[in-house]
């Protein structure tokens, strides 16, 4: 229990990282969570800082994710001894995934604010299954493409990860976890969804009519 928790503990300060509040900060000078959206994901950074650091910020969210996956896997790997029961590891695997996406979205050093969780989300995904991950993205992309609408191809990804979960024969402890990181995702979007009903969501590099 004490080795698990230490994997969900480190989990959640690597999403924790605030990446996109840091570009913000040190590129621009600013506290990103007073602009566009308020969110420190690399939309929000896209729109208020620039394109570069977007790119970097996404990159760097999505490694989160995929890191601390990434650690349970390794540990289970080379661990010569079982500290932890093997039969643990995929519900190791999808409690850390949580952990580093609560973390990215309600970080500890930023007053447990943060981001959506989608970039570190689809980090985690591309550790889980790329398959997955790849399936995921499309629906994102396909979404992005008609609608140009960053936060309606994220939602659409958080529900579109489920059915792709299911079809490609996921074990249960993935589809939990789709299921709850849909849900959190698509919550972490209300602003987002008020926006879209009222038609005054922005598109892709827009800024947001008044900050909330
Ligand atoms: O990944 C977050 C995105 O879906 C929405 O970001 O800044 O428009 O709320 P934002």
């Amino acid at each position: 229990i004490i080795v698990g928790g230490l994997f969900v503990i480190v989990a959640y300060l690597l999403g924790s990282i605030p990446t996109g509040y840091l570009a913000g900060r040190y590129l621009k000078g600013i506290d990103i969570r007073e602009y566009g959206s308020g969110g420190t994901g690399a939309t929000n950074v896209l729109r208020s800082v620039g394109k570069e650091a977007a790119i970097a910020v996404l990159i760097i969210d999505l490694l989160k994710g995929a890191v601390a996956i990434l650690l349970v896997k390794l540990f289970y790997y080379y661990a010569s001894i079982e500290i932890v029961p093997a039969s643990w590891q995929p519900w190791l695997i999808v409690v850390s995934a949580l952990a580093a996406l609560i973390g990215h979205s309600k970080s500890i050093w930023l007053q447990f604010t943060g981001g959506k969780s989608v970039a570190t989300a689809l980090g985690v995904l591309l550790v889980m299954n790329p398959l997955v991950a790849l399936g995921t993205l499309s629906a994102f992309g396909i979404m992005l493409a008609i609608s140009r609408i960053v936060s309606l191809s994220s939602i659409t990804g958080a529900i579109a990860v489920n059915l792709i979960m299911i079809l490609l024969h996921q074990p249960i402890p993935y589809l939990v976890f789709s299921a709850i990181a849909g849900i959190y995702v698509i919550i972490r979007h209300t602003s987002n969804i008020q926006r879209l009903m009222a038609g005054t969501e922005p598109k892709l590099g827009q800024t947001v009519p008044e900050n909330n």
